[in-house]
Parts: C-alpha cells; structure tokens; sequence
C-alpha cells in the first residue's frame, strides 16, 4: 500500500467524468488500498479515485456512528457508485475538500439516500445512509461527475481559526 498525492483544484482532472470500472483486477485491488490509505494519512472520511488523479468510478467512505463514539467507523469501498433514491427532505451543513484544502462551504444535501453500487471485487451492493454518511456519500459521488462542493454552495470561506476546522468536514 502506498499514500497517493491528492491533486488540489483546479486540476482538471477533477472537473472530468470518471469511467466505469469493468475489470476488477490487480491494478483497481492497490488503487483502493492506497485510496484508503490516503484517506486515512489525511485524514479524511472519504476520497474519490479522481482526487488521486485516477478517473475511474472508485469512492472509500470510513466514518463513525454519530451518536455513540464508541463504534468503530465503518469503511466503505463502493466501485461503480450511483444514487438511486435520494430523500426530499434536505439539510444544509459545512463541507470542506481534501482537494480544495483551507475551504469550506455550507451545502444542501439529501438527508437520506440509497447507493448501489459494487464491492471491489464486482459483487453489487446496496447502501442506505443518513445523517452525515449520506452527505459523504453525496460528495464523493459528486467528485466523479466532475462536481466539487464550491459549485453546490452559495459561500466559500477560509478555514482560519481552531474552532472552524473542527466542523465535521466530508472530504
Ligand atoms: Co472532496
């Protein structure tokens, strides 16, 4: 495994639509362990394989229950992802990027949604989540439709004090 630089907007890479992935082989297994692993060196709580200059349609999520601490975050690696129900009901809340670093910005998001998708090795799954899990969700399948968090939110402003960059960031 290997932590991979994670490339920083605006690289145009980000801004591309990521292929679907069709051969679950060699190379997609140590992509996604070093996506994992770059999220954790971080850290974050998610990545998309375009934020590693990959565009291939590859997504890691790791976060926590969050009412109880005491659970162990749950890592999630989704190949192939896409919403297929997303709630009405929307909430707004402060997200910042692993690859637009020093930012952050209030976005409005489904509460709740349903990923399908494939596990790494091509098997389908299907994910419901909410809270902040379906807000990470949300932007990492974003980043591979081009789509950052800046184009979803009215303001932008710089991380600059302690206090701010505890905000729970989806990344
Ligand atoms: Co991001």
């Amino acid at each position: 495994m290997a932590v991979r630089k994670i490339i920083i907007h605006p690289n145009e890479i980000l801004r591309r639509k990521a292929h679907k992935v069709s051969d679950f082989g060699k190379d997609l297994q140590t992509l996604i362990e070093d996506m994992v692993e770059t999220m954790r060196a971080e850290p974050g709580v998610g990545l998309a394989a375009p934020q590693v200059a990959v565009s291939l349609r590859v997504i890691v999520v790791e976060f926590g229950d969050e009412e109880d601490e005491s659970i162990p975050p749950k890592l999630y690696v989704v190949v192939n992802p896409e919403i297929v129900s997303s709630s009405e009901e929307m909430v707004k809340g402060v997200e910042g990027c692993l690859s637009i670093p020093g930012f952050a910005g209030e976005v409005n998001r489904s509460t709740e949604i349903v990923v399908r998708g494939q596990n790494r090795h091509g098997k389908p799954i299907r994910i419901k989540a909410k809270g902040w899990l379906a807000r990470i969700f949300q932007h990492e399948i974003d980043h591979l439709n081009g789509i950052l968090f800046i184009d979803r939110t009215e303001k932008v402003w710089k991380i600059e004090d302690e206090e701010a960059t505890k905000i729970p960031a989806a990344d």
